[in-house]
């Protein structure tokens, strides 16, 4: 299929100020000069905010990444989870038509979207409100035919549940995703056959529909401010949040001071920052430093696996001679310094910098400093 530009483009693309902070924060995760590899989740963002990748979007994210505007293109043109034409105001239809789903009737679902929708993939209905288009695989075979809309599953559809499925969407409903078809999850069609104990009290919907219902963004173009920024699973923050909040009450679980609230590992304090341009605020505590080394000279830090030449000299700049400095660490001291050693952020913890100047303070010596001594490493 050949993926081109659309012919009708806007003349500028933003993020909204919250996207943005978001944007500026997934690019923190990576090195110096390593910027570029943030392209997917800005362009996905993008698209979630606009509903589709215009020439403007793409070329504002390749800005922001410094990267090449057809390098960027490049990315928004091979994938084709990427839209490079509008979309349904309300909702982009994206029925499977692979395998299971074409047996179970995956054609007649196409035939409701040409009907209702358009008579064309990708093409706009004449109210503007919905799109359609037919997609590989999505992986939910056992429950086929289906449908993603918006950021859900709807399925075990039926020509007649999809045709009234757009009626409700085009009504302003978002009806519940998962089965359509009385199914509470994927077990057998006729009924569980083991296990029935378990059916009894369960939960009203299976774990998938469950969430979809709790954060209620199905068809919702994201502008920032949406729970799904958060990844409790990450932290603290998941023990916060209401298992089964009630609709539309949502709290965000606040992140303690210094704690990353989402999935980019980035502090609620550091994105503020980055958003309004400021400087990042260190992660953890910083550690005592001294002015000079003590009297007998400074330790050999690059006896410690992980400290190089480069390193040592920084860390002598920051105020780190000794092996029993290091030692001495705690571990949100250890976390500052990670989160100092420009071009080295995270190797203090990976390399277990603490244990190993532990021995090296008490006179020990590591398998590393062994072959330092002998000269192995250079
Ligand atoms: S064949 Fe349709 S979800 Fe796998």
């Amino acid at each position: 299929m050949l993926r081109r530009l659309h012919h009708e483009q806007p003349a500028s693309f933003e993020f909204t100020p919250a996207n943005l902070a978001w944007a500026k924060g997934q690019i923190t995760k990576y090195p110096e000069g390593r910027q570029a590899s943030a392209i997917i989740p800005l362009l996905w963002r993008a698209q979630e905010q606009e509903g589709w990748l215009s020439r403007a979007a793409i070329e504002h994210v390749a800005d922001m990444l410094s990267m090449a505007h057809i390098r960027a293109l490049e990315v928004a043109t091979f994938y084709f989870m990427f839209q490079l034409q509008p979309v349904g105001s309300v909702a982009h239809i994206q029925i499977c038509g692979t395998t299971s789903c074409m047996i179970c009737g995956a054609e007649d679902l196409i035939r409701v979207c040409r009907e209702k929708i358009a008579p064309n993939a990708h093409q706009l209905s004449a109210d503007g409100k919905f799109s359609w288009e037919e997609v590989e695989c999505l992986g939910a075979c056992t429950n086929a035919p289906m449908a993603q809309i918006g950021k859900d599953y709807y399925e075990d559809l039926t020509a007649e549940s999809l045709s009234k499925l757009l009626d409700d969407m085009a009504a302003g409903k978002v009806p519940v995703p998962g089965p359509q078809n009385g199914r509470y999850a994927s077990e057998p069609k006729s009924g569980l056959t083991s296990l029935k104990e378990y059916e009894k009290g369960r939960a009203k919907y299976n774990g998938s529909v469950q969430r979809a219902v709790d954060i209620g963004d199905t068809i919702k173009r994201i502008d920032g401010t949406e729970v799904p920024l958060l990844t409790p699973w990450l932290g603290k923050a998941a023990k916060a949040a209401p298992a089964t909040p009630a609709k539309g009450k949502v709290k965000e679980p606040k992140p303690a001071k210094g704690k990353p609230a989402d999935a980019t590992g980035v502090t609620v304090q550091a994105a503020q920052a980055i958003s309004k341009g400021e400087p990042v605020p260190s992660k953890g505590k910083k550690p005592r430093v001294m002015k000079a080394p003590r009297k007998g000279g400074a330790d050999d830090l690059k006896m410690i696996k992980g400290v190089g030449p480069k390193l040592e000299e920084m860390l002598n700049g920051m105020g780190f001679y000794h092996f029993d400095q290091v030692a001495a660490w705690t571990e949100a001291e250890l976390a500052w310094v990670d989160d100092n050693i420009e071009g080295f952020k995270g190797r203090a913890s990976r390399d277990g910098w603490i244990e190993q100047a532990k021995l090296l303070a008490g006179g020990g010596q590591t398998e590393f400093s062994k072959r330092v001594k002998k000269g192995d490493v250079y």
